[in-house]
């Protein structure tokens, strides 16, 4: 008889595939399901298409799949992983449950100093509603140059201060995502994401919009994410929504591991006194929000108006040179750089 998607995907998950310790599901490499009466259709996709141990993996999945559906026939097509993102070796996604808790201004800034530590890093906007990093770059006017691969036509990142970026907002007019459903919006990250020439990266931060909507999903889902970031400020009315952030980061089918959280506008300290600190919205909460989720504290990023015109006039503080922020976004780079 024939199984139901559900039904088949349960089975897979019990497929492990051994060099990477984990199963085929969770590690998306089962694409292109077909269910028929009597036949199971899907590809199945490896790094390396011509390693031969793939048969043997192909092997167990038939067995185990016979074994749970009795006699029906089992096509498994092996097909290469390779895409615009085979030599990005990390995905790191910048979160919050929350809007204007400074998911941006984190994703940028991690982004540079993943970059000032000599890495190759590329930061991607995944804000198709709101993508703020053409302004945070002070490149709203560039546009990606195309290239041509294979017959097929890709876009090559901009570069600016060091990092491979690409967003919607270099690319359509701005008004314009506003009015996308989310299936488009969905088809323009995925676009973003794979027909952009990315090249070999280290680290590829992607500033997430806020919530926990389809463009989430949609990452988490079709892509492999080595971890994320979820940002906070430390009011205790922010509690609910990092708790549904990283919720969804845990749900069953998405697992992405969550790397800490980042505090955001932990404190406030003027630059005539730089060794007092005001814990103006509040003492310790990214702590216990940490503590709360068992979550590691990545970061406490202080508040500084320097950020904001940083932000606005497209030159990014951890370029800028010494400061409490730019100090906090080095440390949070190279705990990245310890934990990836
Ligand atoms: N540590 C900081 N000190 C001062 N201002 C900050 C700090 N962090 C962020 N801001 C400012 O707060 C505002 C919101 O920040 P940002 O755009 O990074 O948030 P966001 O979470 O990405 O927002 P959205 O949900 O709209 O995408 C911006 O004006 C930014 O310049
Ligand atoms: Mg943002």
């Amino acid at each position: 008889m024939k199984p139901s998607k559900n039904e088949l995907i349960n089975v897979l998950r019990e497929v492990i595939y051994f060099p990477k310790g984990d199963n085929i599901i969770n590690l998306k490499m089962v694409d292109d399901i077909e269910l028929e009466d009597n036949l199971i259709r899907f590809r199945l996709l490896f790094e390396k298409i011509d390693d031969e141990k793939n048969q043997f993996l192909i092997d167990t999945a038939t067995q185990m799949l016979k074994d749970a559906f009795g006699d029906i026939e089992i096509d498994i097509i092996a097909a290469s992983q390779e895409n615009s993102l085979s030599k990005v070796r990390h995905i790191i996604a910048v979160a919050s449950g929350k809007g204007g808790v400074g998911k941006s201004t984190v994703a940028v800034n991690l982004a540079i100093g993943l970059a000032l530590q000599g890495m190759k890093v590329g930061l991607l906007d995944a804000d198709i509603y709101g993508p703020s990093i053409p302004v945070m770059f002070g490149n709203e006017e560039t546009r990606p140059l195309g290239y041509e691969r294979d017959g097929k036509s890709y876009m090559l990142p901009i570069e600016k201060y060091g990092v491979k970026m690409l967003s919607i907002g270099h690319l359509v007019d701005k008004e314009m995502p506003l009015i996308w459903r989310g299936p488009m919006a969905s088809n323009a990250l995925s676009q973003l994401l794979l027909d952009t020439e990315w090249g070999e990266l280290d680290y590829m931060v992607v500033d997430m919009p806020p919530g926990t909507g389809d463009i989430q999903l949609c990452l988490a889902q079709n892509f492999k994410l080595s971890g994320s970031v979820i940002v906070t400020t430390p009011q205790k009315v922010a509690f609910a929504d990092v708790r549904r952030a990283a919720n969804m980061f845990r749900h069953e089918g998405v697992n992405v591991p969550i790397l800490g959280l980042v505090e955001n506008m932990a404190y406030f300290t003027p630059s005539d006194m730089p060794e007092k600190k005001y814990f103006i919205f509040g003492k310790n909460t990214g702590k216990e929000f940490a503590e709360e989720l068992n979550l590691p504290l990545l970061a406490q990023i202080p508040i500084d108006e320097n950020v904001s015109q940083a932000n606005d006039t497209g030159t990014p503080f951890s370029f800028n040179g010494f400061s409490p922020v730019a100090a906090a976004f080095e440390k949070l780079a190279k705990k990245i750089i310890e934990m990836l």
